[in-house]
Parts: C-alpha cells; sequence; structure tokens
C-alpha cells in the first residue's frame, strides 16, 4: 500500500511501514516470532541477520510511528523506562539534564537512583515557566526532558518556545508524549529533536503489552539509537511489537472518544459539590487552557481531582464499580488510579507534595466507553462520600 507523502493523519496511522506479506499477501504485518535468519551462502542474505539486530515486525512498528510522529527513524524498547534509558546513553558522565519537575516517578526514580551513579546530573524545573526553564540551563546542560501534559497534574509546556530556548544553547530536546498521543500532539512539528514513548499506553490502547519507542529526527541521533539498541539489547519483541501496530490503526477513532468523553467527565466533575478540585487542560479553569487549546488537538484522555482528604478519595476509589482500580493508562477501558502511592509511589512524600500530587488526589484515564456510564458510575461512588 503506498503513502503518499500528502496522506492525512489517519491514513498514515493505518498503513505507513506496512506492506502485505510478500510471500502470502496477508495485509496484516506477520509476527514474524524467530531469533535468527537462515542465509542463502556466507555473507549473503536478505537484510536479516539476528532477532536482537533486525525484526520485521519490530521494523514495521518503527516504521509505523517514525510516520505518525513525522520523524525520520523510530526504534523500539521492551518498556517505555527502557527506551527512556537508552535515549539518556547519547549523554555521558558530567552531562546536565534539565527536567520537567513533575515528570513520570519512574522516569524520576531511573535519574536519581541510577543515572546519577553514571554522574549525569539532573535539574527539576517548572517547564511550562519559561523564566525558570532559562535559569536552568547550565554550561554542561546537554539535553531538555519535556513531559507535558505532565502525570498526574497536567500541566503544559510551551514546546515550541522551551525548544527555541533550548536550541539557542545547542541543547536538544525530547519530549515524552506518552500522555497527549501524536493524534493530540506532535512534539517534532513544534520543534523538538526527539519524542518518546511509553507505547504501553495510548499507542498500543488496549492495555495488553509493555513496550517504548524513541523518535528521532537527526543523523547523530539515530545513529546512537540504532546503535544502543543492538548493543544494549533491550529490544521489543514480535508479539508486542504487532500488538502496537495493531493499536495504532485505531489510534484517531480512539483519541477522538478519549478527548470527548474526558471532556465531558472534566465538566460534570468540575460541577460537583464533593470535587475539590479538578486538573484537566480542556476547562477554561486550568491555568494553560489557552496553550493547550493552542498545542493540543483536544485535550487528552487524563483526568485528575482532589477530593478533600484522603478517607474522601479512597471512598471514590473503592465505590466504583465499572472504572477499574489500577495503574497504568490510555486504554480502551477507564483506570482510576490513586497517585501518591501508585505511579508516584517512588517520589518522596514532600516532593510529592510539592508537586500537586497531594494525599486526596485521583486520577482518571478516561476510556472509550459509552459517557453516561461513566458518569453514572462516579456520580455513584461519589455518592457514598
Ligand atoms: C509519561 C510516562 N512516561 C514513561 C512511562 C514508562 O513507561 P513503561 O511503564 O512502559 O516503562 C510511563 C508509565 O506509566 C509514563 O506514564
Amino acid at each position: 500500500m503506498l503513502v503518499r507523502p500528502t496522506a492525512r493523519f489517519d491514513t498514515v496511522c493505518i498503513h505507513a511501514g506496512q506492506t502485505p506479506d510478500p510471500s502470502t499477501g496477508a495485509i496484516i504485518t506477520p509476527i514474524y516470532q524467530t531469533s535468527t535468519y537462515v542465509q542463502d551462502a556466507l555473507g549473503v542474505h536478505k537484510g536479516y541477520e539476528y532477532g536482537r539486530t533486525h525484526n520485521p515486525t519490530r521494523a514495521a512498528l518503527e516504521g509505523n510511528i517514525a510516520a505518525i510522529e513525522g520523524g525520520r527513524a523510530a526504534f523500539a524498547f521492551a518498556s517505555g523506562l527502557a527506551a527512556t534509558g537508552a535515549l539518556m546513553t547519547l549523554l555521558q558522565a558530567g552531562d546536565h539534564v534539565v527536567v520537567t519537575d513533575n515528570t513520570y516517578g519512574g522516569t524520576y526514580r531511573l535519574f536519581e537512583r541510577v543515572l546519577r551513579k553514571a554522574q549525569l546530573d539532573f535539574s527539576y524545573v517548572d517547564t511550562s515557566d519559561l523564566d525558570a526553564l532559562e535559569a536552568a540551563f547550565q554550561p554542561n546542560t546537554k539535553l531538555l526532558f519535556v513531559e507535558s501534559p505532565t502525570n498526574p497534574v497536567l500541566r503544559i509546556t510551551d514546546i515550541k518556545a522551551a525548544s527555541e530556548r533550548a536550541h539557542a544553547r545547542g541543547v536538544p530536546v525530547v519530549v515524552d508524549n506518552t500522555f497527549a498521543s501524536p493524534y493530540v500532539q506532535r512534539p517534532l512539528s513544534l520543534g523538538a529533536d526527539m519524542v518518546l514513548h511509553s507505547t504501553t499506553k495510548f499507542l498500543n490502547g488496549h492495555s495488553d503489552g509493555i513496550g517504548g519507542i524513541v523518535v528521532a529526527e537527526r543523523d547523530d541521533h539515530i545513529e546512537w539509537l540504532r546503535f544502543i539498541q543492538n548493543a544494549e539489547g533491550a529490544i521489543l519483541g514480535p508479539m508486542d511489537a504487532w500488538l502496537v501496530l495493531r493499536g495504532t490503526k485505531t489510534l484517531p477513532l480512539r483519541m477522538e472518544r478519549h478527548n470527548a468523553n474526558a471532556q465531558r467527565i472534566a465538566e460534570f466533575l468540575s460541577a460537583h459539590p464533593k470535587v475539590a478540585l479538578v486538573h484537566y487542560p480542556g476547562l477554561p479553569s486550568h491555568p494553560q487552557h489557552a496553550l493547550a487549546a493552542r498545542q493540543m488537538r483536544g485535550f487528552g484522555g487524563l483526568i485528575s481531582f482532589t477530593m478533600g482528604s484522603l478517607e474522601r478519595a479512597r471512598t471514590v476509589l473503592n465505590s466504583v464499580r465499572l472504572m477499574a482500580l489500577a495503574e497504568s493508562l490510555g486504554g480502551v477501558e477507564t483506570l482510576i488510579s490513586y497517585p501518591a502511592s501508585m505511579t508516584h509511589g517512588s517520589v518522596p512524600a514532600e516532593r510529592r507534595q510539592a508537586l500537586g500530587v497531594t494525599d486526596d488526589l485521583v486520577r482518571v484515564s478516561v476510556g472509550v466507553e459509552h459517557v453516561d456510564d461513566l458518569i453514572e458510575d462516579l456520580a455513584q461512588a461519589l455518592d457514598r462520600v
């Protein structure tokens, strides 16, 4: 199938990176569950030698997501954190990284507990504040690591402005685009140099695989990421690559519904007398609503809200029936979670407080069920408070 350069986003999602299987015509890229490839003669092969280095299912996924994000190449890894770890090997001892302050807890743990041992240095700043960002750069800053919207309080960084500030100092920019998904936001088109995803979330969309991917533009980044994918070997397996390829075909359809459902639920929650505060970029009360409207297509599927006390939050979490109490996000089914002990359990308590990850905060990853069923479920849970 030919995907013309002018093809629209929805068409790219379905077809990019994939051609019908040459031996059978199968329209779906097969799961090449193989560790090695038979060579015709010594040094004569079809471009595939060993499964860590090359796999056709993984290559199809990488081509697909590179096109979806508008990048030149992509490299798939065993998890979002494996992708982050591989990306960080672009740096070396003595380098400094500016990081969005309320980045995902696992990213913070990787940076603080693992990469500090390799003499990397990190400054965590509110990258939505461009003056704070400006002040955080050091002569040895070698990367700006942005997460927008942030998890779980959904702060937004102006990716274009932040990229300009970084580039003025020769600092490349990576955006963790997991929370938004490329339907909602395409950081490379806003000036970022690399995009990172936990494919576990919206790209897969069906809560049945763990994976990660880095999309890159620059030759030096591409060359190193290709090298490290093979050299460290934290690759995405063919079955998991296939599951994500299945997922990206319906990304636009799912995201439209995630966006619409989340908007309705955020409005319901913000009008509810038992809810203290709702964080959702689609609400005019969100401090960066105008920026979100400019930078994003819809406002995403994540909402968080405060209940006033741990006990009240616990009642909601324990009373929902349709929503599942579980970690993770981005699947077709709605998940409800408690960031303080779930996603941010690895972040020290005083730091959690400073970031707004308070003990009464509840997060919802809004799925694609009928929105009235979701609102009825929340309403009956809030009635118990
Ligand atoms: C924003 C963000 N980045 C990265 C990760 C890590 O991804 P994984 O769990 O696939 O390692 C997560 C996981 O929740 C996340 O929410």
